[in-house]
């Protein structure tokens, strides 16, 4: 009887637990950090998960299993963002960049022998300004199932629906209000061309990257490989890093899924006791500055880190600054570590203002938690992160350089000296968190949606469906403008008649 019973249960959860091969191997902590949240969310509803990971985890958990791909590592290695030259690399190292990750990537022999000889029923991957992973889903023959680290953009548009933000919302690294001037318009439109261009041109050699990389691997599955075009617009569902509470909202189809705050654990991890203690004894508050993990602060000039902890130990307050090496002459209030546990330190309701490059975990983490930003902007996403959050009411800026202490001090005294700004992120963050269901939630019930209706077309948009011309009615117009042409043609044909007739009859009455 319990046999039975048990072998029902088994059967039952056969049918619902399933294996998705999850391929993020951005080198980063926050891309990583994204994909943990997406890693946890499918564990946390029972299924299994591979997990091509350049941060692989030495604590292994049930239904786990891991593809080291720690080579990728050493491609961030070498970057150093507190330099100028490489804060100023334009879309071309970026874009080399990506190409270097998915070179280390496809030469996992273990990431290939699996995708060969295992069978998946989805495959999550991460955009990350290139498109050949397409592959992975489709060598699989299995619902594809894409991020996006950042908020929906005209590319995600392309793959999935078709372009029709250009318009009305401003490009991610234009920090341009809604609605945009005339003069804003013309700006996105104009570099929304040029980007167009040079898809167009990449669109070429990530085809040759894709049949080179993943031809082999259906050939080693008994299948011709589907062509780049087919795969590269069978998105199953698109996860989107963002909010309508933080981001103007969109017109979106059903298959986009906005998930931010995904990745934030609901009951953030308890401070250690000593970090407890000191929040909870400034009750005036506590200023907390963290650069992140990619400008490393250690590689500050000492002057500049000298104004530093002179404005922060001027402040009635007290200060956490997440640094990464030691520092001598620390002033009293201010608590130096190479490292502090966010999101639990954001929870704390001492917390005052949040010292920021605004990069958008920190961003969303201080949105979840209803903390001010003072946003220090230094590259990528970060410039148009810290003006929508200036916008927003949420923060104020300042411009990254070496010089910037005197100015530091002036917003940040400004800052701490009117709640307004706080009012506003308590105020932002009640939206923010104001969802039926919590993100993470979200990921894991529609990678599941994908899984069993077969690629989620029922919630696709039937955009890809049609021609450019279709969707642009020109065909229609076209056939509007021949029946307008026939009526006037026919119209003409009668009254010539019509008239000849009048005028003939009026010359025989005369006769
Ligand atoms: C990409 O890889 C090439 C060859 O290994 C290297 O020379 C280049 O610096 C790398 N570029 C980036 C941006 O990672
Ligand atoms: C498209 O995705 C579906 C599942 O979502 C899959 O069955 C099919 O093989 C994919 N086709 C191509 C060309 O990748």
């Amino acid at each position: 009887m319990y046999s039975t019973l048990f072998l029902l249960v088994a059967c039952a959860s056969q049918v619902w637990a399933h294996h998705i091969l999850c391929v993020l191997p951005v080198p980063s902590r926050s891309h990583n950090h994204l994909a943990k949240g997406i890693v946890d969310s499918l564990l946390d509803a029972g299924h299994e998960v591979t997990w091509a990971t350049p941060y692989p985890q030495k604590t292994t958990k049930k239904n786990l299993k891991q593809i080291d791909l720690s080579a990728a590592q050493k491609l961030t290695d070498g970057i150093d963002m507190s330099k100028d030259s490489n804060r100023k690399q334009g879309p071309a190292f970026v874009k080399t960049f990506s190409r270097n990750i998915s070179t280390v990537v496809m030469e996992s022999q273990e990431l290939r022998d699996a995708v060969v000889n295992v069978q998946y029923d989805a495959v999550v991957t991460e955009w990350f300004f290139s498109d050949f992973e397409a592959g992975f889903a489709a060598v699989q023959k299995v619902p594809w199932i894409l991020l996006s680290g950042v908020t929906m953009h005209p590319h995600m548009e392309m793959l999935l629906d078709e372009v029709r933000s250009i318009p009305t919302h401003p490009l991610m690294f234009h920090d341009f209000d809604v609605p945009m001037s005339l003069w804003e318009r013309l700006t996105n439109s104009f570099v929304y061309g040029l980007m167009s261009i040079s898809n167009w041109v990449d669109y070429y050699s990530d085809e040759a990257f894709y049949q080179a990389h993943f031809g082999p691997l259906a050939k080693a599955r008994g299948q011709t490989l589907p062509p780049y075009s087919e795969a590269l617009h069978n998105v199953s569902i698109l996860l989107v890093n963002s909010d309508p509470s933080i981001d103007a909202p969109r017109s979106l189809p059903p298959n986009v899924v906005y998930v931010a705050g995904y990745h934030i654990e609901a009951n953030p991890a308890p401070l250690p006791q000593d970090l407890q203690t000191l929040l909870d004894s400034s009750p005036k508050g506590v200023v907390y500055f963290s650069m992140g993990s990619v400008l490393k602060s250690s590689l500050f000039p000492e002057k500049f880190i000298r104004e530093l902890l002179k404005v922060l130990g001027e402040l009635p307050y007290t200060v956490l600054w997440k640094f990464e090496k030691e520092l001598t002459g620390v002033p009293k209030n201010v608590h130096v570590r190479a490292w502090f546990p966010q999101a639990s330190i954001l929870a704390h309701p001492n917390i005052k203002v949040f010292i920021t490059h605004g990069g958008l975990l920190s961003t969303l983490e201080a949105t979840n938690a209803g903390v001010a930003l003072l946003a220090v902007p230094v590259f990528g996403d970060q410039p148009s992160n810290a003006a929508r959050a200036v916008r927003a009411g949420v923060a104020r800026k300042v411009d990254f350089s070496y010089n910037m202490a005197e100015e530091l001090k002036k917003e940040l005294n400004e800052m701490l000296s009117n709640d307004k700004y706080q009012k506003r992120a308590k105020y932002v963050s009640k939206l923010f968190r104001n969802r039926p269901v919590a993100p993470s939630k979200l990921v894991s019930h529609y990678i599941e949606v994908a899984i069993e209706s077969k690629g989620a077309y029922h919630l696709r948009s039937p955009s890809k469906l049609y021609a450019w011309y279709e969707r642009w009615m020109l065909d229609q117009l076209a056939v509007l403008a021949a029946i307008l042409y026939l009526i006037v043609k026919v119209l003409k044909t009668v009254l010539g008649a019509v008239k000849s007739k009048v005028v003939g009859s009026k010359k025989q009455k005369k006769s």
